[in-house]
This record gives C-alpha cells, sequence and structure tokens, in this order.
C-alpha cells in the first residue's frame, strides 16, 4: 500500500513538473543485443540548461513511463526518444555513438593461450561499430572462432590477412607473450624465453600439451625432464636442442 501511495506521489509530482531543489534520481539501464548497455543518467541532464528540474521536459512528451516504448537508432533519426535532443544542435549527436554505449578493451579468453585483449579504442579511430557489429560480431549469438576459422576469413581474420592489417601468422601480437622465470632454491634459476622458442615453434608445440598456459603447472624434476617431460620433450640427448642430462649451466644462472 506504501509503496503505491510513494508512487502516485511520484507521478504526480512528475505530471506538475514541481521539483523546488536539487533532486537524485537513479539512473537507467537500457540493454541492446549487439551493442551493450546505455547509461541514462538524469542527474547528468538535470545540469543541463533548459532541464533543470523540469521533469516536464521529458515526461511523458517524449518518455511515458506508463508504456516503457522502446525504440531503434532509426526511430532516433527521426526525433524520438534521445533522438529528440541529441541532433547536433540541441546536444550532441546521434552518430557519436561511444558518448552512449560505452566501450572498452575486450578480453577474451582462450584457453590454450591465456588471454587475447582486443582495444576498441585502436580500432574505432579506423572503423564504425557497423563495420564489425553485427557482421563480424554477433554478440546476441556469440561463437567462439578457432584460429583455423580466422585463416579463412572469420572474426580476426575478416581483417588482419596480411592487406587490411597483420596476419594471423603473427601471433605475438594478439597473444602477449614474456619470459617465465622458473625459481629454484639451491641449483639456481631458470629462465625460459619464448621469444626465442617461438621463433621455432608454434604455441601449439608446447601448449596444451606440455604446458598449460599458465604458471599452474605441475612442477618437474630433472629426473622426469631425463624421461622426456617439460623441457626435456626437446632437451633430449641431442636430437631436438641439447640435453637435459648434461649442459645444467644453459638453462641454471649459477
Ligand atoms: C532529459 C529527459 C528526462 C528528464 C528531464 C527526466 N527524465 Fe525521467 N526518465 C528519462 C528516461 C530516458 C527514462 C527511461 C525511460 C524508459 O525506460 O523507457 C526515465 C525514467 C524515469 C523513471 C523510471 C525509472 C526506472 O528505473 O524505470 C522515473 C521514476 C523518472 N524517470 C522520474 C523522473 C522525474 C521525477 C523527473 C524530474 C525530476 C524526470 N524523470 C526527468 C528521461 C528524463
Ligand atoms: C544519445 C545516446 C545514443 C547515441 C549517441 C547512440 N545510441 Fe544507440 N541506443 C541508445 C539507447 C538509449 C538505446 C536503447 C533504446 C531503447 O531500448 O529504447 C540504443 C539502441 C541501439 C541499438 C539497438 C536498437 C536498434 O536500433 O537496432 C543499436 C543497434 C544501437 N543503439 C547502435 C548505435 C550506433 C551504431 C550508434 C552510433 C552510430 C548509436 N547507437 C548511437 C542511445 C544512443
Ligand atoms: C531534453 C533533451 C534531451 C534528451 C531527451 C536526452 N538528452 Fe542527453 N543530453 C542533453 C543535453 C542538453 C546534454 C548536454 C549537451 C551535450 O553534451 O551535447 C546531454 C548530454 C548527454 C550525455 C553526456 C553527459 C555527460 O555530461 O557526460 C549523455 C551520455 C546523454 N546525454 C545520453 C542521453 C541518452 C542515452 C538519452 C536517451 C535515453 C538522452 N541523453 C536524452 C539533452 C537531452
Ligand atoms: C574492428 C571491429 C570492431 C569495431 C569497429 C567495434 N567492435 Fe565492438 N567488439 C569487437 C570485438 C572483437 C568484440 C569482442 C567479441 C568477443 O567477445 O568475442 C566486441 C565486443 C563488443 C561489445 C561487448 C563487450 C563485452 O565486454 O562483452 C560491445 C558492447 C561492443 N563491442 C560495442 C561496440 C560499439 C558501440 C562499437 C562502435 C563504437 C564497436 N563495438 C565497434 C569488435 C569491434
Ligand atoms: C589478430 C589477432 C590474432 C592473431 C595474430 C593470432 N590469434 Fe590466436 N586467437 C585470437 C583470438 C581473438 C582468439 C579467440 C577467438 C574466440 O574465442 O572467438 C584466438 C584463439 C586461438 C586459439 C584457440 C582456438 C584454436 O584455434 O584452437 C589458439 C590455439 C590460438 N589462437 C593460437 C594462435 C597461434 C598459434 C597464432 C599464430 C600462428 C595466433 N593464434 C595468432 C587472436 C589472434
Ligand atoms: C575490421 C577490421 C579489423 C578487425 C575485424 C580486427 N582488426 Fe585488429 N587491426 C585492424 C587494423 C587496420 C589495424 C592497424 C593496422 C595494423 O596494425 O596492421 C589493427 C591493429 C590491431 C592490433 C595492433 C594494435 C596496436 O597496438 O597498435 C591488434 C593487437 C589487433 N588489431 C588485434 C585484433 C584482434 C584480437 C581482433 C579480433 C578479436 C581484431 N584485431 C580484429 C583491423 C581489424
Ligand atoms: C617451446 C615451448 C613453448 C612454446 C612454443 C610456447 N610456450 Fe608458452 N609457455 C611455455 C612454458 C615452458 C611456460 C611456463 C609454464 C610454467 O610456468 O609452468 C609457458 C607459459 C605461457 C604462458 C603463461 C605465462 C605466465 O607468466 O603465466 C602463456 C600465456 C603462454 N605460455 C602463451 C604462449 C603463446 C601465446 C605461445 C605462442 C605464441 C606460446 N606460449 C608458445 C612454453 C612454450
Ligand atoms: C633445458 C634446460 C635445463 C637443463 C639443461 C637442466 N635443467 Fe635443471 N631444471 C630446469 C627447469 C626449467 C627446472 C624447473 C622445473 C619446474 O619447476 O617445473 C629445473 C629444475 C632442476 C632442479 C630442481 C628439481 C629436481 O630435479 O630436484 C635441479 C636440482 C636441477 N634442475 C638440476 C639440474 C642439473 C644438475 C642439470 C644438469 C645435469 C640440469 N638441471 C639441467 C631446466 C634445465
Ligand atoms: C618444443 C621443443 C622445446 C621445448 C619444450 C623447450 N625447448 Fe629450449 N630449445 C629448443 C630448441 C630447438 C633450441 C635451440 C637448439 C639448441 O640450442 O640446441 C632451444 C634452446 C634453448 C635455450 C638456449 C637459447 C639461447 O638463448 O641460446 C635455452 C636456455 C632453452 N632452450 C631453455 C629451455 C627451457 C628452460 C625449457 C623448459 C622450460 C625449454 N627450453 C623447452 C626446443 C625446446
Amino acid at each position: 500500500m506504501k509503496q503505491r501511495y510513494a508512487f502516485f506521489i511520484l507521478i504526480l509530482t512528475i505530471l506538475t513538473g514541481s521539483f523546488g531543489h536539487a533532486i537524485d534520481i537513479k539512473d537507467v539501464t537500457f540493454k541492446t543485443a549487439n551493442f551493450g548497455k546505455v547509461i541514462f543518467s538524469h542527474n547528468q541532464h538535470f545540469r543541463q540548461e533548459g532541464i533543470k528540474n523540469n521533469c516536464k521536459t521529458c515526461h511523458n512528451a517524449i518518455f511515458n513511463l506508463r508504456g516503457k516504448t522502446r525504440y531503434t537508432m532509426a526511430d532516433m533519426g527521426k526525433g524520438k526518444s534521445c533522438g529528440a535532443c541529441h541532433n547536433g544542435k540541441r546536444a550532441f549527436d546521434l552518430n557519436d555513438c561511444i558518448q552512449c554505449h560505452k566501450v572498452a578493451n575486450v578480453t577474451i579468453k582462450v584457453k590454450e593461450t591465456g588471454p587475447v585483449t582486443f582495444s576498441h579504442k585502436k580500432h574505432l579511430s579506423a572503423y564504425k561499430c557497423a563495420v564489425c557489429h553485427p557482421k563480424i560480431y554477433d554478440m546476441a549469438a556469440k561463437k567462439p572462432a578457432t584460429m583455423a576459422q580466422m585463416e579463412k576469413g572469420k572474426s580476426c581474420g575478416a581483417c588482419h590477412n596480411g592487406k587490411d592489417a597483420f596476419k594471423t601468422e603473427e601471433c605475438i601480437k594478439c597473444h602477449p607473450v614474456k619470459d617465465v622465470d622458473f625459481k629454484l632454491k639451491d641449483s639456481g634459476d631458470v629462465k625460459f624465453s619464448h621469444e626465442f622458442h617461438t621463433g621455432m615453434y608454434k604455441c601449439g608445440d608446447c601448449h596444451v600439451k606440455l604446458y598449460l598456459p599458465s604458471a599452474k603447472n605441475k612442477r618437474m624434476t630433472m629426473a622426469e625432464m631425463e624421461a622426456a617431460k617439460s623441457c626435456g620433450a626437446c632437451h633430449n640427448e641431442g636430437k631436438e636442442a641439447f640435453t637435459v642430462k648434461e649442459n645444467c649451466d644453459r638453462c641454471h644462472k649459477m
């Protein structure tokens, strides 16, 4: 009962537009299928000249709280919803997508290699949203792409094909790697260089066959390496690389 009374007062206040002093109304969140969330801030709009606390500017002429109609960007282009003011005259233009649809760096989780970071900011200097959404990335029907699909022009491979942008062969531009330090108590630390090894091998030669792409792998003993585990898969009797049975100081920094 109490709630309904409060709501009645609120509607009445809106209709009469009679807020005397600064008020505080919580942000409204619009959800879209492909373009994330849009936050509408009442409080920021109350600070604008010509709006102030006058609810009637928007209610219910532009936004009817009873129906809560959903609009498309095309509707807005014709002066509905946000487009009533965001027309480049009264407020910034509708083409300024990211002022309303906030975008950030996207972290794409990849089990085999660790996360890939996609920077919207770096790509937006060259492309409009619609180049990628929903044509290349349909966020409503999101499916992970494999590298094989990318080589055939899907996902990042639509542009990272050696013509429009660097090729998918340049793995470490998207899958960053660093040196790995194995800290050892008595036998000298070991530094594993990704940069050196990825000059000869693909990520898939080691991940996830020999190592998960994390520091959470089981720790190995030299005896296990001599039985072809970890580094010993290649550093074996001089077949592929110098053996772990000797050459201690080539790996261990004493
Ligand atoms: C600049 C335009 C604008 C002004 C001015 C404005 N509103 Fe709103 N208001 C909106 C929009 C946009 C929505 C979301 C409508 C929707 O969901 O369809 C909204 C929604 C609301 C809601 C529903 C909130 C919810 O979470 O669903 C309330 C309550 C509300 N407004 C109260 C007020 C009051 C009180 C005032 C005056 C003090 C006011 N508004 C002034 C634009 C405005
Ligand atoms: C002034 C703020 C604002 C700007 C600028 C803006 N949008 Fe929107 N957009 C919204 C809001 C709010 C909604 C949700 C409307 C609703 O549900 O009633 C929306 C919905 C959408 C939708 C789903 C509805 C539809 O039209 O299919 C798409 C797609 C979209 N926006 C894309 C864009 C793109 C692309 C741009 C830039 C060219 C852009 N928006 C600029 C506020 C904005
Ligand atoms: C009654 C007019 C009006 C309506 C309707 C309106 N706006 Fe605005 N909005 C303004 C004005 C004026 C400004 C400040 C001038 C500018 O930034 O261009 C503004 C500023 C903004 C800003 C920038 C705020 C800041 O200071 O960072 C955002 C974001 C925004 N509006 C989103 C929306 C969205 C989303 C809608 C629709 C749900 C909407 N507006 C509807 C008038 C309006
Ligand atoms: C060069 C291509 C490209 C352009 C241009 C682009 N995006 Fe994206 N967007 C992506 C990729 C890639 C993802 C991540 C896809 C995934 O998670 O698999 C993404 C994800 C998103 C997401 C979901 C974010 C999340 O955290 O899940 C939103 C929202 C989004 N984009 C909005 C936009 C808007 C708005 C624009 C224009 C201002 C835009 N994008 C322009 C490529 C692009
Ligand atoms: C342009 C950026 C980019 C480049 C270059 C790139 N990748 Fe990827 N890779 C990704 C993204 C993004 C994903 C995740 C895609 C998804 O989830 O939709 C991924 C997924 C993967 C996967 C898991 C899916 C699969 O195909 O099994 C592996 C493994 C992988 N990458 C290895 C590599 C290797 C090896 C190279 C170099 C030959 C490489 N990547 C080059 C961006 C890139
Ligand atoms: C619509 C085309 C397009 C798509 C889709 C695209 N890129 Fe790009 N990307 C570019 C262009 C163009 C450049 C700049 C030219 C270059 O560096 O070769 C670039 C640059 C980059 C850079 C280097 C940025 C820097 O630091 O300077 C990275 C990393 C990158 N893209 C990752 C990705 C990933 C990951 C994906 C997929 C999730 C992706 N891109 C999808 C066009 C695209
Ligand atoms: C010659 C083998 C080898 C190749 C090739 C290789 N890695 Fe690794 N990677 C390792 C080893 C060894 C570790 C450390 C495992 C541990 O800490 O237990 C590691 C660890 C990682 C980690 C975790 C690093 C950390 O600090 O947590 C990531 C991420 C990773 N690799 C990604 C890649 C990617 C992407 C590629 C391809 C560009 C690649 N690796 C190629 C051997 C390899
Ligand atoms: C190809 C590089 C490499 C060579 C060669 C190598 N090691 Fe290691 N060693 C490692 C790495 C990496 C670890 C840590 C492995 C882990 O934590 O998973 C390790 C761990 C160890 C450990 C601690 C684990 C255990 O087995 O008790 C000792 C002791 C050790 N090495 C001694 C030696 C000696 C002695 C030699 C020479 C006969 C040698 N290592 C040659 C890379 C190497
Ligand atoms: C997939 C095979 C492979 C794996 C796994 C591998 N390596 Fe190597 N590594 C090589 C090859 C091949 C060379 C170059 C040939 C040589 O020097 O004998 C090399 C060279 C090296 C070198 C000399 C590089 C230089 O800077 O001169 C070091 C040190 C090294 N590996 C350490 C390690 C450590 C530590 C591990 C385990 C954590 C490891 N490697 C795992 C294949 C591998």
